[in-house]
């Protein structure tokens, strides 16, 4: 890769650059409950990355309900989950996040959040780090949520750098998915069974090794 090339390094934000994911399954755990829907902390890894409609839909399984009380139930989980980062601070950001845009920044490439979370703003603001990023792309950016390629497309157009030219950083097989439709270099954090279809794979955030992953990119 000449270095001539503007590169971009795109960053999913739940579970890569903070760990929400306990967050939204006390939400989603919250309305099962109220409505007597099953649902469980195993059931709830199915939803990791999923958009809000998507991980109802999900946990409604065969159950078919009309539209108005679907909106109804993702508007009072989303209360549950708005509520429940209150407390949020910069000390939430996961170990070695920050210092992994830093290092994407000192090799000359431009960074991005692709989120699929309409939350995105009010948690980078409530982590403090809203201006480290050149671009963000959110679930309000978009119609089509992850695994579709939309998402990160959007953030790659809104930095003005080719996709073949964008490495995605991602928690989620959805996020993956979508990095790989977009014809992204894909990074997967965490385990094998998750992200293992990634162009690479790092245990956790702090893992990440640029080095390793731009001199093959
Ligand atoms: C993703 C999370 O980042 O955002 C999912 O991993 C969540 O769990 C999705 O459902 C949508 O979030 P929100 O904040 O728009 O409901
Ligand atoms: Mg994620």
């Amino acid at each position: 890769m000449s270095d001539a090339r503007r590169r971009a390094v795109i960053f999913d934000l739940d579970g890569v650059l903070t760990d929400t994911a306990e967050q939204h399954y006390l939400g989603w755990q919250r309305l099962a409950d109220e409505e007597h829907l099953p649902f469980d902390r195993a059931a709830n890894e199915a939803l990791r990355g999923l958009s809000r409609r998507e991980s109802l839909l999900a946990l409604l399984g065969d159950r078919e309900v009309d539209e108005p009380t679907l909106e109804t139930w993702m508007a009072r989980k989303n209360d549950y989950y708005v509520a429940s980062l209150a407390d949020m601070s910069p000390a939430d950001v996961l170990p070695g996040a920050v210092e992994l845009v830093r290092d994407a920044k000192d090799r000359g490439c431009l960074v991005a959040i692709g989120s699929s979370s309409r939350n995105a703003p009010l948690v980078l603001d409530k982590l403090g780090i809203t201006q480290l990023f050149d671009a963000i792309a959110d679930g309000n950016s978009v119609e089509r949520a992850k695994p579709a390629p939309d998402l990160f497309l959007e953030a790659a157009r809104r930095l003005d750098v080719p996709p073949q030219d964008c490495v995605v950083v991602e928690d989620a097989a959805s996020g993956v998915d979508a990095a790989l439709a977009a014809g992204m270099v894909a990074i997967g954090v965490g385990p094998p069974d998750r992200v293992g279809h990634a162009h690479f794979r790092f245990d956790t955030p702090a893992d990440v090794d640029l080095d390793v992953v731009l001199a093959d990119a």
